[in-house]
């Protein structure tokens, strides 16, 4: 979206991966979704360097609204938890130098069943905007997928005219992409003369009409690839509306606090790179959801392995965890100088995962994800998702890392090993830690003298 914002990912905070719909604040005074919580946190980030790192918008998920709309149709924000109400709430993060940053659903209901606002754009938008609001998450449950096409967009126009600039962050494609997850059968008639669209056939009667079945059951979608002129599946998401519509948009599952989920999200991004990193740029973003950084699930090998893909991916890097508890070695992570300025590169290219290999089970697997910088230089990641034991060493070709030949200086991100002088004629030599990661920038020789990231990045 062409809106003057968000011209690299955005960063900030976000409730919902820790704090989800805790509303009992007798029971959890420190946990559930109110002032006290939005305000201590917009402290942290001040007082502990967050918001200097370029952590700025500090945003209330699902779970702030009363069940009911007041008399006057208008949203209520929670009398008990937000007896301030949301005005000076913006008071307060603006205060601080933030950020303000909301939640809404499209539809009938928020997911958490709170007021969506179908049926009140209008008013909701005018609501926002005399809150003061910077950030808008527009999730996308109870409402019909197919309705996101035109809706998104009419509700983004309206934003915008309001003149007050606020970052349009939509869940369209996410609940599209969940809804008809499908091959894209323009694409496939596009590059094949034939494809195999199912299961191996066995020597057998049930495998025949299994097949059989499969074919009758889905050949609405099927049947018009079969010939010339029919190329087009409109039951895909069409990104190349969502970015001219948002800022940002999740395109996938939501996030949950493990290694299991963290590593099918970004398999899910590996396996539709191609898809999809093209729409991403400066104003638009995928979106593969918050950092789970410091929180109970990941380890520290696995919390780098997040912020080194998600820095690659161009990803919008929203944090989701209790500031004044966190412990340092999270903390260092989320703040790591260098990794953000990947991240926040501004040319704006997405990275790819360039090579996978997986050995023996799904499970043991490495991969190589790769993004170029505008300074010439690359960030590479070597990701391990193996749990086999001990640290695993390989040997990497420069076409394997999918890298141009000729000299660098390497540069560790999390500074374990120091710099090393790589040429590729050489195979690259790593060793990674179970379900961790080896994170380095490759800094061509040659333009060396030219790249400010290094002089930063070398002090
Ligand atoms: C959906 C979104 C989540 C969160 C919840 C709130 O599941 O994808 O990120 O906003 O709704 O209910
Ligand atoms: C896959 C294919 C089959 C066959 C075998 C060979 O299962 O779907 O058609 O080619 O591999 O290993």
């Amino acid at each position: 979206l062409d809106n003057g914002l968000a011209l690299t990912p955005p960063m900030g905070w976000l409730t919902w991966e820790r704090f989800r719909c805790i509303t009992d604040c007798k029971k959890y005074p420190n946990e559930c979704i109110s002032e006290n919580l939005i305000k201590r946190t917009a402290d942290r980030m001040v007082s502990d360097g967050y918001l200097d790192a370029g952590y700025e918008y500090l945003g209330i998920d699902d779970c702030w609204l009363e069940k009911t709309r007041g008399p006057d149709g208008r949203m209520v924000p929670d009398k008990e938890r937000f007896p301030s109400g949301m005005k000076a709430i913006a008071d307060y993060i603006h205060g601080k130098g933030l950020k303000f940053g909301m939640y809404e659903d499209y539809g009938n209901l928020t997911c958490a069943g709170y007021p969506g606002v179908l049926g009140n754009e209008r008013l909701d938008i005018q609501t926002f905007v005399d809150w003061d609001i910077d950030y808008l998450k527009l999730d996308g449950c109870y409402i019909e997928p197919k309705e996101m096409d035109a809706g998104y967009p009419s509700f983004g126009k309206l934003l915008n005219e309001t003149g007050r600039s606020i970052l349009y962050s939509c869940s369209w494609p996410a609940y599209q992409e969940d809804a008809k997850m499908l091959p894209d059968y323009g694409s496939i008639a596009e590059h094949c003369n034939m494809w195999r669209n199912w299961d191996d056939i066995e020597d057998s009667w049930a495998s025949l009409t299994k097949i059989m079945d499969w074919f009758g059951d889905n050949q609405e979608r099927l049947a018009k690839h079969a010939g010339p002129g029919h190329w087009n599946d409109p039951d895909m998401p069409d990104y190349g509306s969502i970015a001219e519509h948002c800022n940002m948009w999740r395109n996938w599952d939501d996030i949950e606090d493990s290694w299991a989920s963290l590593t099918k999200i970004m398999d899910w991004f590996g396996d539709n790179q191609e898809r999809l990193a093209k729409h991403a740029g400066p104003g638009h973003w995928n979106d593969p959801d918050m950092l789970l950084i410091g929180n109970f699930g990941l380890t520290v090998d696995q919390a780098r392995v997040q912020m080194a893909v998600w820095s690659i991916l161009a990803a919008p890097l929203l944090m989701s965890v209790d500031l004044d508890t966190i412990k340092p070695e999270f903390k260092a992570i989320l703040l790591n100088k260098d990794i953000i300025a990947v991240n926040q590169d501004p040319l704006g290219q997405q990275g790819l995962r360039v090579w996978k290999k997986t050995d023996r089970g799904a499970r043991q697997r490495l991969e190589i994800w790769n993004r170029k910088l505008q300074d010439g230089s690359s960030a590479l990641a070597f990701v391990s998702q193996r749990d086999d034991g001990i640290p695993y060493a390989a040997n990497f070709s420069y076409e394997e890392m999918q890298i141009a030949q000729g000299e660098y200086e390497v540069q560790d991100f999390y500074k374990d090993e120091g710099v090393r002088h790589w040429n590729s004629e050489q195979d690259f030599e790593v060793r990674i830690n179970p379900s961790g990661v080896k994170f380095y920038k490759f800094i061509p020789k040659t333009s060396r003298a030219t790249s400010d990231a290094y002089a930063s990045s070398s002090k």
